[in-house]
């Protein structure tokens, strides 16, 4: 059974409890972030944490613990469930109150809630096979650049994908790719040049997509930053997506249709070597 934290605590998952009343719980009133660990380390914790810092800022809500406390956390958790590959769950809520829209006074203690899921994440099958993904109408809020825990909608879409027979879903709004349900969407076109849409309200900022880009940059790839239609996705060279769990995916198939010679791109396994390597040199 895992160890999880609550609130100060450490205890076993089935021990861990919040509030009815936590507004996490009544209004989606929380962030969160996601690290993702290899050999027993943290991969690229410094940009979670600043990340976390902006959903917070965006929301008004105060922080939990400095990043020093945050980190201890962390790795404490790491060691009582002896994690070394998979990812560390990070929720902060704006805490317990009576149930009202308004939100409660500023002095009320945020909620703090950690868990580790075990994984593997460079072993992963679909770096061979590639992902199939479907195209579905982007319905979520209007402010996807704060990572909030309100995912039911992109829950919603990834299980639409899966009935329709595909691995994910890629979210569209007036006819282009804003992201997945849950990564960062790139495509390659044919002249090589890697595309991806531009940070925005509409999409959230990867931390995988920063390091990515940055990468693909020292690498010698010519990057252009806008977004880009279901056609121009369709008629690619090369898709794939990022994001801290899946670090970068090849997608070999849109609504069906095979993406280049429906096999993954060369581009894609290149930056997911390049990465995996960057993020074994760096993890703390
Ligand atoms: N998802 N876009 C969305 C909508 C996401 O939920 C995520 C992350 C990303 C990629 O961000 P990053 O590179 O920082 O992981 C983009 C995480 C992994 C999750 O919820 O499981």
């Amino acid at each position: 059974m895992r160890t999880v934290y609550v609130n100060g605590v450490f205890c076993p998952e089935d021990e861990g409890r919040i509030s009815i009343f936590d507004r996490g719980f009544l209004f989606a009133d929380g962030v969160y972030e996601v690290v993702s660990v290899l050999d027993g380390k943290l991969i690229d914790f410094a940009g979670h944490m600043a990340r976390l810092a902006r959903s917070l800022g965006e929301l008004s809500m105060p922080a939990p613990a400095d990043e020093t406390a945050l980190l201890a956390i962390h790795r404490e958790l790491l060691a009582r469930n002896q994690l070394a590959e998979g990812a560390v769950y990070m929720q902060v809520t704006r805490g317990v109150a009576d149930r009202d829209f308004l939100f409660p006074p500023e002095d009320t203690p945020p909620s703090l809630v950690l868990f580790t899921q075990a994984g593997s994440l460079r072993d992963k099958p679909a770096a061979r096979t590639g992902l199939r993904v479907v195209t579905v109408p982007d319905l979520r809020w209007a402010r996807r650049d704060i990572k909030t825990v309100q995912l039911l909608y992109s829950s919603m879409a990834k299980t639409e994908a899966k009935r329709r027979g595909a691995d994910d879903a890629w979210l569209v709004e007036d006819g282009r790719v804003t992201e997945g349900s849950s990564n960062n969407a790139y495509i390659v076109d044919a002249s090589g040049r890697l595309i991806t849409r531009p940070l925005s309200h509409a999409i959230l900022p990867g931390i995988t997509r920063t390091a990515v880009l940055r990468l693909a940059g020292e690498a010698g790839i010519a990057i252009e930053e806008r977004a880009f239609t279901v056609e121009e996705a369709l008629a690619a060279r090369e898709a794939f997506i990022t994001s801290a769990s899946s670090f970068v995916l090849p997608v070999v198939e849109i609504d069906g249709q095979p993406i280049g010679d429906g096999r993954p791109g060369e581009i894609a396994g290149r930056l997911r070597e390049i990465y995996i390597e960057e993020a074994l040199k760096t993890a703390i």
